[in-house]
């Protein structure tokens, strides 16, 4: 079936399109920005710590041991030299490989971001 209307009706279609895709690339520049850009909640990063990392690593501010002794504890890593934000960023959005179903999702990432900011020295 063809339509005849269809190349009247392309240039709109076009501009539409072009409307959306640059509707879609301004919402995932403002997602990836909002790690950084937004301060999450400390507390709320430890809460989380507490529940979904402190199996295997210590979490508490005064942890000198995690519960697998030869991982980092939370304070050792935020003071890691070179472990930034977006290091921790990139980490918390790649598979750890030793966890393939670790997930952390973005507003924990920034509570977690934050939280790890408490820690260093
Ligand atoms: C089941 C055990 C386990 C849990 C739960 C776990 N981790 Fe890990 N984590 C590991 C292991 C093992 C490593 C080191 C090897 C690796 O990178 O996979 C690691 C490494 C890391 C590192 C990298 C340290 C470095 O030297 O680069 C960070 C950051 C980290 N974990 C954060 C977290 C956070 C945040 C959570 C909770 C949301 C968490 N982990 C939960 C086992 C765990």
């Amino acid at each position: 079936m063809t339509y005849p209307a269809s190349n009247q009706t392309m240039p709109a279609g076009g501009i539409l399109v072009r409307k959306l895709a640059s509707a879609v690339l301004f919402l995932v520049a403002a997602t990836a920005a909002a790690p950084s850009a937004e301060i999450g909640d400390p507390a709320r990063g430890l809460a989380y710590a507490r529940t979904d990392c402190s199996e295997c690593h210590g979490v508490e501010p005064s942890d000198t041991l995690s519960p697998f002794s030869d991982l980092p504890t939370f304070r050792e890593i935020a003071n890691i030299p070179g472990m930034s934000e977006l290091a921790l960023i990139s980490f918390f959005q790649t598979p750890h490989p030793t966890m393939p179903d670790f997930v952390v999702e973005g507003g924990a990432i920034r509570d977690l971001i934050a939280y790890f900011g408490t820690l260093r020295r």
